[in-house]
Order: C-alpha cells, then structure tokens, then sequence
C-alpha cells in the first residue's frame, strides 16, 4: 500500500501552478544552475527600498575553510511588515481579509483586514517605540493564538526590533532562560487563555518568568498585558436573568472568577491602554537584508535550547515562494495552518508566508476536540477552507473517532492537505487522504525544520505524484544529499544522513550569540554540508523518506525534544542520583518519552517519586514535555569508559529482548533488573 503510487487530481480547479512534474524539474533545474537569477526573479515582486550591491548569494558552508557564513541579498534594504501589509494595500487589497480569527469556544471569533491590520501593527509598533523598543532591541511574546500576536510580531518587523515568540506551553523557567538568552527588553503576552476547558493564567507564568530572568541578572524593562479573558464571556454559561452562574460548576471555572491578574506597576500595562494613546502611523524602519527578523528557540542536543536566527530579505522570498507552490495558493482561497505561532511553522506559514502572498487565512486558538471532536471539520466547512495544514500526531488524534465526526461536515472546498512536524505513517496518510481529502487533494508532506525556515523537501500538489509518508523531491533551490557515517555520497537507492549541499534564501544564519556552536552543530560532522540531524531514504524512484532522527532528538507530537533536556530536568530532583531518558514509539504522539532513574542511596523508588518527576519535567520545560513512562533503574547499562548505552534502553523500554551484541557494557547483569522493572505489562508495540 504504501508503496503505491497517488497521482495528483487531474481535475483541479483552479490549475495548479505547477501542473506536471516536467514542469517542476524545468524549475528545480534552473534554480539549481542559477541560483542567483531564480531567486534574483523572484524578489522583483518585493519592495526593495535600496537594490542588493554585492552578489545576490554569497557563502561558505566548509568548516575547514573559514567561518561559516550565508549572506543573501546583501546591501539591500527593505522591511517585510511593508512587504506583507503596505505593499498588498497599495495593490488594491486593503479591504480583503488577512485572518478570520476562530476563538476556543465556536460563539468566539472575528476578523481583520490588511488595510485594519496594518492600523494595528503602526498602533502597536508606536506602542513599542514609546517603551523604549528600537532596531536590534529584543521583544519576547508569549501569546495565546490571537490577532494581537500578529499585530506585535510585525510591529516588531516594522521598526527592526527583534521578536522572540515562545510557545505559550513551555513553563516559567523555560521562557526565563529563552528571556535571559534573547536579552529581551519587553514582554508581550495576555492575563491568561482558555485551552478548551482549561484555563492557562498566561500572566502568572510570565512573573515566576521574569523574577528568575531579574534574579538571574537580566531584567525586562515592560510587560505589555492583553485583556483577552472577559472577552471570553461566552464560555460561561448564563441563566434566565443574564448572571453567570457556572462559576461553581467546575473548579476550572471557579479559578478564572477568582483570578486576580498580578500586577506590577512599574513595568506592567495593559495592551488596549496603551494602543487608545498611540498613533496610527508608523514609518516603516528599513533594514539591510541580513538584518535579523527573529529568533527561535528550538531544542539542542545538549539540553540547552539554541536561539536560530532568521534574516529578513531571504526568510521573505522563501516564505512567500514556499507558501504560493507548496500550497498552491490562489488569490481568493482560504487557507488554514493549525499550528501555534510558537513554533516555525506558525512564523512561515500562518504569518509570515501567507501575508507575502496577500492571502486569507484562519486563526484558530482552540483544540481539535473542544467543544467536540468535530471542530476542525466543522471551521473548514464554516470558512470554506482550501488549503489544511496541520500534524500528523492530530490527525491519528482524530482518526480514533473514526470517519464520523469528518463525514458530518461538507470539506469540498478542500483542495491541498498538508503535514508537518514528523514523519506521516501510511495509515494516517491514507485516512487523510481518503476521509478528510475525499480521494481527490494532493497531500503535502513537507520535511523541514526551524533551522531551515521554510520547506525543504516536499510534493507539490497538482504536480507531484504522492507516495504515502514520502517527503518526495526538494523544493526549488535545495539540494539534498546522502551521507554514509563516513561522508562518502550515496548515489541511487540508498539510506543515510541527510544533509544539505548549499544554501537556500531561508536557512537560519547563526545561533543567538553563539556562532561556533552553530558550527559545530550543523557543520562539523560533514565538512561542506549542513547536517540536518535526521536520517533519509532514496527509493528506486528517487523518493526521499525521512527515518528519523540521527542524534539525541526526539520528536514528541511534532515537537523537538533533547534527551540531554529532559534528563537534567529530572536530575534535579534531590532523590535522583541518574536518568537516562529514551524515546518510544507512540500511537498518536509519534513518540513519547520512556525514563530510567537510579535513585540516591536509601531512597526507596515510589509512586509519589514518579508523580514528582513528572511535575519536575513539566515545571522544567512545559507539560508537552510530560514523560509518559518512568521505571526504575537500580543501575543503568553503561560502556567501561561509563557511557551510557541508549540503545540498549531503547529495546528494554519496548520489552524488547533482541539486544545484540553487549559485551561493550560494563555489566551485563544489570540488564535483567531493568525489564523486572518495567513498568505495565504488555509494552511490544
Ligand atoms: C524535525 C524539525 C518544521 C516544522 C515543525 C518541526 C521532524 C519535520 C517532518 C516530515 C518527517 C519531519 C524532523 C526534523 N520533521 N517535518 N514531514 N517528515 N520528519 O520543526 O521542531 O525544528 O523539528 O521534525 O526530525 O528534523 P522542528
């Protein structure tokens, strides 16, 4: 099955923009034998306030020639927020919707037009000057899925600040170290948000935040605080007389009454204060294309997270052109990404790319299963969405509730499904592609990464025939290659590390302050190539297939998680003396984490221990990050030279007793230990 071959829909309407793959490899090959002019083209549809004066790319991707460096466009000056607001204003589309916004609750929503967002964006980028906030300056956001996440993200753009949005998931002390990291001068968040029934007090975790950022010896100079709550009024049931009376109904309820947000009056102030005083012009700052646009932190294999930094005139033109082809976006389609702006894929493509491309899209702050199971079927219906963009670890969410909850709503509008985040099982693939897709959209697996900023391997729909859980063909200007351990290429069939050749307009371009670690990181193992940390397939039709990780990573519901993270955030508990942390596969998670803890002497290993180190972990870095299995390990598996040996974890976590060759270990007779341990039954998957 899986091998099998889905051609794209013949009949698509509009045609796609790339309608066969002769056509794909006519471009491919042109932006691969000249870069320069592809892209060169490319950026004529953009405003350039002063043309690039040096060669349009410039780079060294050979650690032992020098520094690593990529340069695109260099000399050029422009701002993107003119690029995605003004300049589709002045076309003519000041009135055309940039978001409809659906809310958590259904009875929830509303929507803005460029014209009335670019209002905001000066508004706020306004607001932000008045704080002090310049070019180069970094703005930390810790936002719920908003309109007024948007509007801060570009108004930073808008005047050159730097923004620094952090998944309002991750804990405190998560977001204080991204905060003492970035440097960040002010902090945007809201009093708290609704994730389906439960109710997040975004404010609280923001203060724990910013007292262990000051005590840590940097301190945000703002918090600048969205009234989002009382706007959440329709969640809360009403009787006869129009008084809410749910409060006692539920204790979720009953702390959202009783929320007091906390305040400080020197640095704290409300977002609608300050945007009633601002003006609503605001010259946009115009910066050299290299400048930074954002940073974004992601996980690294050392547990401390690595802060990418993106550019402004490269990330530009390669979030517009992967957004326009990936999902053949047309003007006067609907477009839906489920991401959360925390993540790349909400910055590429639920704000930045779709907003190159003056397009109308969907901003949904809820979850697939509140009210019911049926929610995202029944937005797209609503909103007559076209292109769906969402994670493999929702979709096998979804599937559990079979066929029903999607058959209950009319999807015809849909014409391009995509999947990020992991690899897609066929199983997944299929269900989307029959059930949601109804046999008749191309699906998209994209393969890309924070670090690359957009798409890098991909089908194209209308054009490229799908395989299902195949990222297929590169985008254009990508060149993918595949290593063996020892650097030499695979040619044809083949499985290895897949790494990447040159670079394309959005590659990140350092780590925040720490460019040898960007070089050691990406660049070291195979001199001339940026290693992407996962491992591929070339089949004998030349599809590539992502295997998965090559390092210590671990991708949990799509999210990047390092071994080394998780681990120090259990040894900090006072009764751990060791962790040993490895992935598992999970049905609907993809992954999940499986932990080994050697207790100190005289600790006893208990129930009350492995509820602790849960907490630990979520307190640490945030709730996604909850371990799903904790066991004990009186000794873990280890080489003489006292290196742990994941691998053999791995096989016990899965109950698993092919353990190969381990006369490496400095004590085989542990082993046995650790599968008496192993926690519940039958654990094969
Ligand atoms: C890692 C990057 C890119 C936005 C979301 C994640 C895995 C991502 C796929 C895919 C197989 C995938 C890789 C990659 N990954 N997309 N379509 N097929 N694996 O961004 O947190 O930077 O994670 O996610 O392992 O390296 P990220």
């Amino acid at each position: 099955m899986a091998n099998q071959v889905y051609k794209p829909n013949p009949a698509m309407k509009p045609s796609p923009h790339l309608g066969s793959m002769k056509e794909y490899e006519k471009m491919y090959k042109r932006s691969i034998e000249s870069p320069e002019e592809f892209w060169q083209d490319i950026a004529k549809q953009f405003h350039w306030e002063t043309p690039p004066t040096g060669k349009f790319c410039s780079y060294n991707f050979d650690v032992t020639k020098g520094p690593i460096s990529i340069k695109w466009m260099e000399g050029a000056t422009t701002n993107i927020c003119y690029n995605l607001l003004d300049r589709n204003v002045r076309k003519g589309m000041g009135d055309k919707i940039a978001f409809y916004w659906a809310g958590n609750d259904p009875e929830d929503y509303s929507r803005l037009t460029y014209k009335k967002l670019l209002i905001q964006v000066c508004k706020f980028a306004n607001v932000l000057k008045e704080k002090g906030v310049t070019k180069g300056d970094r703005v930390a956001i810790y936002m719920p899925m908003i309109l007024e996440t948007v509007v801060a993200m570009l108004a930073c753009a808008r005047i050159g600040a730097v923004h620094s949005v952090v998944f309002a998931g991750f804990s405190s002390d998560s977001l204080a170290e991204r905060l003492i990291d970035a440097k960040a001068k002010v902090l945007v968040t809201a009093d708290g948000v609704w994730r389906g029934e439960k109710l997040l007090c975004l404010k609280e975790i923001c203060d724990a935040a910013m007292d262990r950022s000051k005590k840590l010896g940097h301190e945000v100079e703002s918090c600048i605080l969205v009234k989002h709550l009382p706007r959440l009024s329709a969640f809360q049931s009403r009787d006869g007389d129009g008084k809410v009376n749910d409060a006692e109904k539920s204790p979720e309820k009953r702390k959202a009454y009783d929320y007091q947000v906390p305040w400080n009056e020197d640095r704290d102030c409300w977002w609608d204060d300050e945007m009633d005083d601002a003006s609503s012009s605001c010259y946009p700052v115009w910066v050299s294309a290299e400048d930074p646009l954002f940073l974004l932190y992601t996980s690294g294999s050392t547990g401390k997270p690595k802060g990418v930094v993106h550019t402004t005139g490269g990330y530009l033109i390669y979030a517009a052109t992967t957004f326009k082809y990936v999902f053949d976006y047309h003007p006067g389609d609907v477009y839906w990404c489920t991401a959360d702006v925390g993540w790349i894929t909400g910055h590429t493509y639920v704000v930045y790319g779709p907003l190159a491309n003056g397009a109308t899209s969907v901003l949904f702050e809820g979850l697939p299963f509140h009210p019911h199971n049926g929610r995202y079927w029944e937005i797209v219906e609503q909103y007559n969405v076209n292109q769906f963009y969402t994670a493999p670890t929702a979709i096998r969410a979804l599937m559990k509730f079979g066929d029903g909850p999607v058959k209950k709503y009319k999807l015809d509008s849909l014409r391009v499904l995509g999947s990020v985040g992991e690899p897609i099982n066929a199983e997944a693939w299929l269900w989307y592609y029959n059930v949601v897709g109804g046999g008749k959209c191309s699906i998209v697996d994209t393969f890309w990464q924070t670090e690359t900023g957009g798409h890098v391997l991909t089908p194209l729909p209308g054009c490229t025939p799908m395989k299902p859980g195949s990222a297929t063909f590169p985008f254009f200007g990508v060149l993918p290659v595949l290593l063996d351990e020892k650097g030499k290429e695979i040619e044809g069939p083949g499985e290895g590390y897949l790494v990447f050749r040159r670079p394309w307009p959005g590659i990140m371009r350092t780590i925040n302050g720490n460019h040898q670690r960007f070089e050691a990181t990406y660049f070291q193992k195979f001199p001339g190539f940026y290693t992407s940390g996962d491992g591929a397939r070339r089949d004998e039709d030349g599809y590539l297939w992502i295997t998965g990780r090559m390092d210590d990573m671990l991708n949990v519901s799509g999210h990047l998680l390092s071994t080394a993270e998780v681990e120090g955030a259990l040894s900090e508990h006072p009764s751990v003396s060791e962790a040993a942390v490895v992935a598992r596969p999970h049905p609907v998670k993809g992954e999940c984490l499986h932990c080994f803890i050697s207790t100190k002497d005289g600790v006893q290993f208990s129930p009350k221990l492995v509820d602790d180190l849960r907490k630990k972990v979520r307190e640490k870095i945030g709730p996604f990050a909850a371990p799903e299995y904790i066991q004990h390990a009186p000794a873990l598996p280890k080489t003489r030279s006292g290196k742990i040996v994941r691998r053999i974890l791995k096989k016990v976590a899965l109950n698993d007793r092919s353990l190969g060759d381990i006369s490496t270990l400095a004590d085989e007779s542990i082993i046995e230990n650790l599968f008496a341990n192993l926690p519940g039954k039958d654990l094969k998957t």
